[in-house]
C-alpha cells in the first residue's frame, strides 16, 4: 500500500467540497478542508501537507494569490487548481505560477484520483531529489555532518515538520545533536528570520524558569527591580527550544500547556493576557513515556508537544558518518589551532567505527579537541587517542558495591572532609574542586563516565560539557 499522505481541499463550495472528499476516500489519504483563504492558511501552518486541491475564487481571496504565496515556501505541496470555466488563459497563469496541474469543472472523479496520484508522486520525487542534491553536495544537512540512512530519515522529517508550525519532540542520547535538529527546523522555516531561543529547564533554578519563560513586572519577587521580559516576547513570530522539559516543576508545566494551546500567558506579577506566536520545539535525553510514567512530565503536555516526534540515532548506528564528523572537527580544530593534522591513522578509524560513543557526536567532539590541543602531526595516531571508555565493558553494576560517590551531587556540594580545615587559604574555588571531585568519580568507575554521571546524580552531557569547557581553559 502507498504511503499515507495529507491532502487539502480548497473549495468555497460546501456540496462541491463532500464530493471531492467522497471521491478521493477510497485512496486513504488524510482530507482536510478549508472553505476560504484564511482557512486554508490555517491548515497549512498547523500541519504539513502534501497536496492542495485549490479553488481560484475564494471568498476572502484569489486563488492565484495563495498559489504564488505557498509555492514559495520551502517544500510546499504540490498544488492542482480547479477553474470554473474552460478559460485557460488563468489555468496556464495558474501553472506558469508553479501550479503542478490543473481541473476544469465539471471533472470526473476517476480524474480527480488519477491527477492527485501523479501529484502525490511529484511531489515525492522531487522531494527526495532535493534531499539527494543537499546529501551530494554537503554530505549533510543544514549544521549537520553525515549521511546515513538514520541521519536521512531524520533529514527528510526535519524537513516536512519545518513547514509548519506543529510542535516537534527530539528524543535522543546524549550529544546526538537535538538541539542541533531544533535549530535546523528553525532554519528551514518561514520563522527563520526571526529568534530561535533555546531554554535549557534542568539548567535554569526552578523559582526561576516561570520569569524566563514568561517575563516579570518590577517587585514582582524579591531580585525583580525591574520589569522584564520573557522568552516567550522574544521568541513570538519566531521558535522556542524547550530542553530537558522533564526537569521544569509540574505547576510550571500546566502553565506552559495552556500557553502553547491558546497562545496566550502572563508575566509573574502581571494578570493582563499577553499572545505570542511560537513554535515549539521539545526535548530530552531521556524516555519522555518514562517521565510521564514517573509523573515528571504532564501527560497533555506530552502529547501537545509530540505532534512530530523526532528520534535522533545514536552515533554508533551511523557507520561511516563517525568518520566524516570526525574528519570535520579534526580539520575544524586544526585550522583554529594552527596544526598540521590532514587524517586520521586506518587504525584511529578502525577503533572510532568500533567504539560504542556513549556521548555520541559530543564525546567524539570532545576526543578530536583533545587530540588537537595536545598533539601536532599529519597523521593522528592510536597514542594520541585520550581513553575511551566503554560502558559495556564494564562489570560492577551501578548498585553492588559501594562506592563512596553516593551525594547526588546536584543537591549540595560535596564535604569530602568531615570538617573543614581551619585556614581560609586552603578554600580552592568551587570550580576546582568540582573538577577534581567529577574526575575522581570517572577514575573510582573504572573511566565509565556513564556511570560516573548516574553516581553524582547528573547527565552525562553534563559532564561532556564540563570537561569541554576545562579542554578549552
Ligand atoms: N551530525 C553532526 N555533525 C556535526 N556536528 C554535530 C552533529 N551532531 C551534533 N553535532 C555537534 O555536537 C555537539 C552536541 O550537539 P547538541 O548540543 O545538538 O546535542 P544534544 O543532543 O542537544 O546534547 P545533550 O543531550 O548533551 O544536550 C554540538 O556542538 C553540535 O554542533
Ligand atoms: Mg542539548
Amino acid at each position: 500500500m502507498a504511503e499515507k499522505r495529507t491532502i487539502l481541499i480548497v473549495e468555497d463550495s460546501p456540496t462541491l467540497a463532500m464530493t471531492f472528499q467522497t471521491q478521493l476516500e477510497p485512496t486513504g489519504h488524510t482530507i482536510l478542508m478549508a472553505t476560504d483563504g484564511a482557512t486554508a492558511f490555517a491548515q497549512l501552518r498547523a500541519r504539513p501537507v502534501d497536496c492542495m486541491l485549490l479553488d481560484l475564487k475564494l471568498p476572502d481571496m484569489d486563488g492565484i494569490d495563495i498559489l504564488e504565496e505557498v509555492r514559495a515556501w520551502p517544500n510546499p505541496p504540490a498544488i492542482i487548481v480547479i477553474t470554473a470555466n474552460a478559460s485557460l488563459t488563468t489555468a496556464v497563469r495558474a501553472v506558469r505560477g508553479g501550479a503542478f496541474d490543473y481541473l476544469v469543472k465539471p471533472f470526473a472523479a476517476a480524474r480527480l484520483v488519477t491527477t492527485i496520484e501523479n501529484a502525490l508522486r511529484g511531489v515525492a520525487l522531487q522531494r527526495e531529489v532535493e534531499t539527494l542534491r543537499r546529501t551530494v553536495e554537503h554530505a549533510g544537512f543544514q549544521d549537520f555532518v553525515g549521511r546515513s540512512p538514520p541521519m536521512q530519515a531524520v533529514y527528510r522529517t526535519l524537513e516536512a515538520a519545518a513547514r509548519s508550525t506543529a510542535s516537534v519532540f527530539v528524543t535522543g542520547e546524549s550529544g546526538t545533536g537535538k538541539e542541533l535538529a531544533a535549530e535546523a527546523l528553525h532554519q528551514l522555516s518561514p520563522r527563520k528570520g526571526r529568534e530561535f531561543v533555546a531554554l535549557n529547564c534542568g539548567a535554569i533554578p526552578r523559582d526561576l524558569l516561570e520569569s524566563v519563560i514568561f517575563g516579570h513586572v518590577k517587585g514582582s519577587f524579591t531580585g525583580a527591580t525591574a520589569d522584564k521580559e520573557g522568552a516567550a516576547a522574544r521568541a513570538d513570530g519566531g521558535t522556542m527550544f524547550l530542553d530537558e522539559l522533564g526537569e521544569m516543576d509540574p505547576t510550571l508545566q500546566t502553565k506552559l500547556l495552556r500557553f502553547i494551546q491558546t497562545g496566550a500567558y502572563e508575566r509573574v506579577g502581571d494578570p493582563r493576557p499577553r499572545k505570542a506566536d511560537i513554535r515549539f520545539v521539545a526535548a530530552t535525553n531521556r524516555d519522555p513515556a518514562e517521565a510521564v510514567r514517573e509523573g515528571r512530565l504532564r501527560e497533555d503536555l506530552f502529547y501537545r508537544l509530540n505532534v512530530v516526534p523526532v528520534r535522533m540515532p545514536p552515533l554508533r548506528d551511523r557507520g561511516e558518518d563517525i568518520l566524516l564528523i570526525a574528519r570535520r572537527f579534526l580539520e575544524q580544530f586544526s585550522a583554529a589551532d594552527h596544526r598540521q593534522f590532514k587524517a586520521l591513522a586506518p587504525e584511529v578509524e578502525a577503533r572510532f567505527m568500533s567504539y560504542s560513543w556513549p556521548g555520541n557526536v559530543r564525546q567524539l567532539q570532545n576526543v578530536i579537541r583533545n587530540v588537537v590541543v595536545l598533539h601536532d602531526a599529519k597523521l593522528v595516531t592510536l597514542d594520541m587517542l585520550p581513553p575511551l571508555d566503554d560502558p559495556a565493558a564494564m562489570p560492577p553494576s551501578p548498585t553492588s558495591g559501594p562506592l563512596p560517590i553516593d551525594v547526588p551531587a546536584a543537591a549540595s556540594p560535596p564535604a569530602p572532609a568531615p570538617s573543614l580545615p581551619g585556614s581560609a587559604d586552603t578554600i580552592e574555588p568551587l570550580a576546582v574542586a568540582e573538577r577534581r571531585y567529577i574526575e575522581q568519580a570517572i577514575t573510582l568507575c573504572g573511566g565509565n563516565l556513564q556511570m560516573a554521571a548516574r553516581k553524582l546524580g547528573i547527565s552525562p552531557s553534563t559532564i561532556y560539557r564540563k570537561k569541554e569547557g576545562w579542554e578549552a581553559a
